[in-house]
């Protein structure tokens, strides 16, 4: 091997190119296993050559062996910030002993790192932030450049992913990377009115956002169940509309601090004039209705609408919004106007004389009117409208956003209208739908029908987390890894599409995101030790590790949770889209690749296709071990978990699920045996087989199985040799 030559690579991003990137060459042949792994960048750049060779840190050995930086140009403290949080992170990865800051003055002449930065930004990231950085590693250092400090974090993001450790040596694997988002508003939104969520929550799911390089933190601030923003001018919003679980005006700033270090825009949402049942409770003269006692616990659409047909609701409307623009220093003020009831408004007499009065036939049209005198005191305080899709309306002006909810046509609907929008309808987290599907959910999918200029109206997109079945405990595991997936849709090109190379990438990442702080793989840990004590978690695991949640509404017409609900049972104990659906299908996929399985009867619990792989193809012999490995502890599983659900209440709904696990292992253990021996199964083999599949996809728990597709294509794989009885 000629360890000097330099062979390029150029890696193209479109599916199937990036499984054949030749391995690369390490400059040095002890630390050589990191760099023949491929990268696990997430979300993909928009253009990286890999090199032979790395750059290689190992601890304290001499000088220049110690991580060391420097600025070129400017920077500035949040900049300077970043870096020594990925310093400390690096040290994470690599070694403490590996790093040091420029606490070291002077600055070294051959640094590690050279950061230059072209001009810093602005006190305000705008949606027009240059984000772009170029990021040069070779054997001899690395340099990375950047028009903005926001730019430059993102680059900070990508050499986190890249780095590794190799037997005490940091490597970063020389790479050329010039990367831009694809999409400028790149979102995530958080519901903390149905549950509230702490700040410290709150901020480690912004160390999250920054490591996926999303850029907009969507605060869902107000709605029916709680008003969660403290106002001084008002103080009954959340005095009286809280039930004492709020935000403080410091804990906002502290919040909105916190996100601009990290290259993240903050939009608060006071959702109205629907939804509006904590602003009606604290301030009745908002509302046409009788007057509001408590806050609803029951989840649902409420009736409650501000009233558009008196000026002091403006007045009222102004004084807020000035207030928490001061706050909030975002362009743009999210003023929600979903599922606005008109039933309010059309049993008051006095509002539909109104509407006559001004020639309104619907509610649409008085929600209308109601958004132009808003959007109105919005300008007044240099703010700009964004709302969800009911908001569209020729009446407002271009300068509107529309968040699209309720389907991808309302954002071509407003884009064809010329309004710019983001979409979110596809990455509502509890849908429960794979990272997969919502990573191949395009904003611009590559059918579209509208024009080159339509296109750019599409801003971006916004993963969005509603709280009716969500608190505390499971936030990060219903929200992490799957934003990460969606993530790379709003940034990368529109050809990444690979989806087993994006799940290799999220397994990768996910565990990197515990490492930021998130909980999404420890929480459900820990909840299933409470759930079952000390008893046999450990079973309780095997369980988990192959179930899933069902969809939103699924647990809604199952459980009917409101918020007195507790969420501490099997369900919330799970994570959504597993590691096991892709695992089981790879090891399912090397003993029959070829084996087409029908789509499964539609009255059952949603199969999402499960042949998804990720990783290398095991072998056959490989993949038969590992699948009898886990039939086997699945039968285990199932005994000792049908002694101790007995005894714990909380758990009785799964020894259903406990009991089909068993079933479904012996389902495999015999299809395994066939296969093994070769021997070709009794009549109706398959259909017993295939019974117990279907009873096991069955709506029970809240919950559904990660494997069924696999295990239908193993059974068939087997079948198809099966005897007929016929001579
Ligand atoms: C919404 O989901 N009601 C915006």
């Amino acid at each position: 091997m000629n360890w000097k030559a330099r062979v390029t690579v150029q890696i193209a991003l479109f599916a199937g190119i990036l499984g054949m990137i030749p391995s690369a060459v390490m400059a040095t042949a002890q630390v050589a296993p990191a760099v023949q792994s491929k990268l696990a960048l997430m979300p993909l750049p928009s253009s990286i050559t890999q090199s032979e060779g790395a750059l290689t840190v190992t601890p304290a050995s001499g000088v220049g062996s110690i991580f060391t930086y420097r600025y070129d140009q400017t920077h500035d403290v949040r900049l300077e910030a970043a870096v020594k949080r990925t310093l400390l992170q690096l040290g994470r990865t690599c070694g403490g002993d590996v790093l040091r800051s420029t606490v070291d003055h002077p600055a070294p002449a051959n640094p590690s790192l050279t950061i230059s930065v072209a001009g810093t930004s602005g006190p305000v990231q705008t949606v027009n932030e240059d984000e772009s950085y170029q990021l040069n590693i070779t054997p001899q250092g690395g340099e990375l450049k950047a028009a903005t400090d926001t730019g430059a974090m993102h680059g900070l993001e990508t050499i986190l992913q890249l780095a590794t450790n190799e037997r005490g040596a940091c490597v970063l694997p020389a790479v050329k990377i010039s990367d831009t988002p694809r999409f400028r508003w790149r979102g995530f939104m958080l519901d903390v009115s149905r549950h509230f969520e702490p700040v410290w929550v709150i901020e480690r799911t912004l160390d999250g956002m920054a490591a996926a390089k999303l850029n907009v933190f969507h605060w869902h601030l107000s709605d029916d169940q709680g008003f969660r923003a403290e106002s001084k001018k008002f103080p009954k919003l959340t005095g009286l509309a809280s039930d004492g679980q709020f935000y403080t005006q410091d804990e906002m700033r502290e919040v909105v601090a916190y996100a601009w270090a990290r290259g993240i825009r903050v939009v608060p949402e006071f959702d109205m004039p629907g939804h509006g049942t904590s602003w009606i409770l604290a301030y009745p003269e908002l509302s046409p209705e009788a007057h509001i006692t408590q806050l609803p616990v029951v989840y649902g659409t409420p009736t409650a609408v501000l009233d558009p047909t008196r000026d002091s609701t403006f007045k009222f409307l102004n004084t807020l919004v000035e207030e928490m623009g001061k706050i909030f220093p975002d362009e743009y003020f999210h003023v929600g106007g979903d599922e606005v009831q008109g039933k309010a408004w059309l049993s008051n007499p006095q509002v539909v004389e109104f509407m006559k009065k001004k020639g309104f036939t619907t509610p649409a049209e008085l929600q209308a009117y109601f958004n132009q005198r808003l959007e109105v005191i919005l300008k007044k305080h240099d703010k700009k409208m964004i709302g969800w899709d009911e908001i569209l309306n020729p009446a407002l002006p271009k300068t509107i956003v529309i968040q699209s909810w309720r389907g991808e046509a309302s954002l071509a609907e407003g884009a064809r209208q010329g309004y710019q929008g983001i979409l979110s309808a596809p990455y509502y987290l509890d849908a429960q739908k794979t990272s997969a599907q919502m990573f191949l959910a395009d904003p611009i999918p590559s059918d579209t029908t509208l024009t080159v200029d339509q296109q750019k109206l599409i801003l971006g997109g916004e993963v969005c987390m509603w709280a009716e079945q969500l608190n505390l405990e499971t936030v990060d595991s219903r929200v992490w890894p799957r934003t990460m997936a969606i993530a790379e849709r709003f940034w990368s090109p529109q050809s990444d599409r690979d989806v087993s190379d994006m799940y290799r990438r999220l397994r990768i990442n996910s565990l990197k995101l515990e490492d930021v702080g998130l909980r999404h793989i420890s929480a459900p840990e820990i909840m299933r030790r409470n759930l079952l004590l000390e008893r046999h978690p450990d079973a309780l695991d095997v369980l988990a590790s192959v179930l899933e949640p069902v969809s939103f509404h699924e647990r809604y017409e199952g459980q009917h949770t409101n918020g007195l609900t507790t969420l501490n049972r099997l369900v919330d104990a799970v994570v959504a889209d597993p590691p096991s659906r892709q695992q089981i299908a790879g090891d399912v996929d090397a003993l029959a690749g070829n084996v087409t399985v029908p789509p499964s009867d539609p009255k059952l619990a949603l199969d999402l296709s499960g042949d998804v792989s990720s990783g290398a193809a095991p072998s056959p012999e490989m993949a038969l071990d590992r699948l009898r490995q886990r039939f086997l502890s699945w039968q285990t599983a199932e005994t000792r978990l049908l002694e101790g659900v007995q005894e714990t209440p909380r758990l009785s709904d799964a020894a259903i699920r406990a009991e089909q696990l068993g079933e479904v292992a012996r389902v495999g253990l015999s299809a395994l045996a066939y296969l093994q021996t070769h021997t070709v199964p009794p009549a109706g083999w398959k259909a017993r087989q295939m019974s117990i599949l279907d009873a096991a996809g069955q709506p029970s728990a809240l919950v559904r199985f990660t494997f069924l597709h696999s295990m239908r294509k193993l059974v068939l794989a087997v079948s198809q040799t099966e005897h007929t009885g016929a001579p």
